[in-house]
């Protein structure tokens, strides 16, 4: 069972306070009875729920995009340390909320939370092919070599790279837009280190076609629409 306001909130993506005015403007409807106690609880499987006269489906599992902040682990649990979930606003949270994929503690951008394992499974297995896209600062420029190694997939220790695609973002060859389709740990930085490069800031942009929403601010986030959600498992590069 789930209260009312945070069912309507999660399914129709709207704010929990938005949620609770559709309710106070007696526009929900329970079973065909109109809803008036915004705390009530409602059963996922049997109730039937109605929002303005349209059918609300609501969702086993959510789905819900951060833009991290530095500083914070992306873990459910972190012992000492601040985790992604730990940041997470008090009414966004539920039980099993993880990270699906990780991002270093000092990598900034998309960070997909969500409490449903395939779905992450999914999207983190190399061989679905999901482009993860990132904008890499770096020390110093980068040239042609690093580009056809990149285009080529490059050997790193331990590690074989798949192809990845890079192009500058400035003159100078100091900014890079780099996509890839595996997540091995430290891998962008790994890559540019083989050349010399260091990586002084990285973003994730990208996960599939979904792109980072640019109206949250570092370390706010939002429910993903479900239409959203088959953007994320595009594998096109
Ligand atoms: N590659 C990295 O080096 N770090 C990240 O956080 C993500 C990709």
């Amino acid at each position: 069972m789930e209260r009312i306001d945070k069912v309507i909130s999660v399914a129709l993506n709207v704010s929990r306070n938005d949620a609770k005015s559709l309710i106070r403007k007696r526009l929900v409807t329970v079973n065909g009875l109109v809803v008036t106690d915004i705390g009530k609880k409602v059963d996922e499987k049997c109730d039937e729920l109605f929002c303005d006269g349209k059918r609300v489906s609501y969702n086993k599992f959510v789905y819900i995009m951060m833009n991290k902040p530095k500083g914070v682990i992306s873990a459910s649990e972190g012992g000492s340390e601040k985790t992604v979930v730990d940041i997470l606003p008090e009414d966004m949270k539920r039980k099993n909320l993880f990270p699906a994929g990780r991002l270093d503690r000092d990598t900034t951008g998309f960070m997909l939370i969500t409490d449903d394992g395939e779905f992450a499974h999914r999207i983190l297995s190399p061989k679905n092919h999901i482009p993860k896209t990132y904008i890499a600062t770096l020390d110093k420029p980068f040239d042609d070599e690093v580009i056809k190694a990149f285009e080529n997939g490059i050997e790193l220790k331990n590690d074989s790279c798949m192809p990845a695609k890079i192009k500058a973002l400035d003159e100078n060859n100091l900014v890079a837009q780099v996509t890839i389709k595996q997540g091995m740990y430290h891998q962008i930085k790994r890559m540019f280190a083989k050349f010399g490069l260091t990586v002084v800031e990285l973003e994730r942009i990208k996960m599939g076609a979904l792109e980072l929403d640019r109206s949250l601010a570092c370390g706010e986030c939002r429910y993903i629409a479900q239409e959203e959600i088959s953007l994320i498992k595009i594998a096109e590069f």
